[in-house]
């Protein structure tokens, strides 16, 4: 290439999204292109623009579609060379389709495809033909030392993608397909590499990952992978998203509980405290086994952070199926909440079934259970005022440049008076007061 094509991309949707828009940034950086990060104009600024979508709720394709009308009216009026692609679980979920729909989009690139990126554009720039690359098999983990990640402290680390459930509201299996796990000894080896390059954090990805490894004879599983990665020198926290109720397993809590290094956060997502409803979302566990599995787990490691996600308003979801679900918040007093409102997603099981929760309602069931979970997560945050934690010094505060965060082992994030020289140590502070789930504390002394 003579001059480099500028490029932006703009991502939406899940961690494993963004570590996929740094995996295409790092490949197409390597082919030539220059890379705009940071913009407020992306279309006057780019000969390249892509779009990672999301498919989840209908609210993140709704996003999307305007960018895509946007970017049909800027192509015809300003700018008709512009290359515009999209990219994620919008190409798996309609893949030509939005070809027709819109007859400005010039590629399309699977989820198990972005390495093809920098070919692609030059297809298309050769050509000019509308260009899809969607591979529908097979890992679309493949790691890179091309890859770069934020500020050279925490990394992402998929460890497997896809999902064997059968949720009846999710899209998640149809974009990203059946489970495919990362050999353990690859997992191991790339860790150790993010750990020699300086990395203190990893955030191991999968759409279930706890379920990792299951279809991978002879592989470990995910508790033995933890014991494994606890053991790089280095590597300070190490973190993971998102877990599965059906293989949270007393094996895990235990490997959690041993580990010098694991996470004291763990996400599971419970969905609805009804029976009733978890039974029609296909959700394999009831509440009273839910629950038991949080009692078991907080036994063994008693200050477990638990957070969740909640759907509110799934089809047939009665007054009494919400009053369920505020007893559950109440009673298992999760650290936080995820709240969603059903969003009916074609291609689902359930989008068979009728939507018949008005708006309004779902509305209504969302702010009554935020407003729920907000007190708990309050008091729980209050409970640790006075008390000092080790906490992973990240970046500067973008609103005061004397402050830094970092985040404690349970990933609670803490602000307080420092230097970027601090950037990447691990320091004690001791917490002072909270603001808004921050945590704002003074610098103690120097742990290490
Ligand atoms: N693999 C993870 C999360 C997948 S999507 C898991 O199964 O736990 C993240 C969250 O989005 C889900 O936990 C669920 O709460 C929510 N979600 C998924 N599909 C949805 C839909 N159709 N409408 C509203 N929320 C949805
Ligand atoms: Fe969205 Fe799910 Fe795809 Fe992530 S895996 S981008 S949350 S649809
Ligand atoms: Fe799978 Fe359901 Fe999650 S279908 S990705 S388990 S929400």
């Amino acid at each position: 290439m003579n001059t480099k094509l500028k490029l932006h991309i703009r991502t939406f949707g899940c961690q494993m999204n963004f570590y996929d828009s740094d995996v295409a940034l790092g490949a197409l950086e390597n082919a030539g292109f220059e890379i705009i990060k940071e913009t407020a104009h992306p279309y006057e600024d780019s000969d390249v623009f892509i779009l990672n979508t999301c498919s989840v709720r209908e609210h993140a394709e709704t996003r999307v579609y305007g960018h895509l009308y946007e970017l049909r009216d800027f192509k015809a009026e300003k700018k008709p060379d512009l290359i515009v692609g999209l990219m994620g679980c919008m190409a798996e979920e309609h893949k030509e389709k939005l070809f027709k729909k819109f007859p400005h989009l010039d590629f399309l690139c699977g989820t198990r495809n972005i390495k093809e990126l920098p070919e692609i554009v030059e297809t298309v720039r050769k050509t000019r033909q509308q260009t899809a690359r969607i591979k529908k098999e097979g890992l679309g983990i493949e790691y890179s030392e091309l890859t770069k990640y934020g500020n050279g402290i925490n990394a992402w680390l998929p460890i497997m993608t896809g999902c064997n459930k059968v949720c009846t509201y999710c899209i998640v299996p149809t974009t990203r397909g059946p489970e495919v796990s990362m050999p353990a000894r690859e997992v191991y080896k790339e860790a150790s590499r993010l750990a020699e390059q300086g990395y203190k954090q990893i955030t191991l990805l999968g759409q279930n990952v706890n379920s990792y490894g299951k279809d991978l004879p002879g592989n470990p599983s995910f508790p033995e992978l933890l014991r494994m990665l606890d053991e790089i020198e280095g590597l300070e926290l190490i973190s993971f998203t998102t877990s599965h109720p059906e293989d949270a397993t007393e094996e895990l809590f235990l490997a959690m509980r041993d580990s010098k290094k694991v996470s004291r956060r763990f996400h599971l997502p419970l969905q609805s405290g009804s029976d009733a409803v978890l039974k029609r979302m296909k959700r394999l566990h009831r509440y009273a086994e839910f629950k038991a599995k949080v009692d078991r787990f907080r036994e063994l490691v008693p200050d477990i952070s638990l957070t969740t996600d909640i759907i509110v308003g799934f089809c047939g979801e009665t007054e009494e199926d919400f009053e369920a679900t505020k007893r559950a918040i109440k009673e298992i007093e999760f650290d936080g909440a995820y709240i969603f409102q059903y969003s009916p997603r074609p291609a689902t099981p359930a989008y068979k079934i009728k939507d018949d929760v008005p708006k309004e309602v779902k509305n209504r069931r969302n702010v009554e259970l935020l407003a729920i979970q907000d007190a708990i997560t309050k008091k729980h945050y209050e409970k640790l005022i006075g008390s000092s934690a080790e906490v992973l010094v990240d970046h500067i505060s973008r609103k005061d440049e004397h402050q830094m965060i970092g985040q404690t082992r349970h990933e609670r994030h803490v602000v307080f008076g420092g230097t970027s020289q601090l950037s990447g140590t691990t320091q004690t502070i001791q917490i002072k007061s909270v603001r808004n789930k921050t945590l704002l504390g003074e610098l103690v002394s120097a742990a290490q």
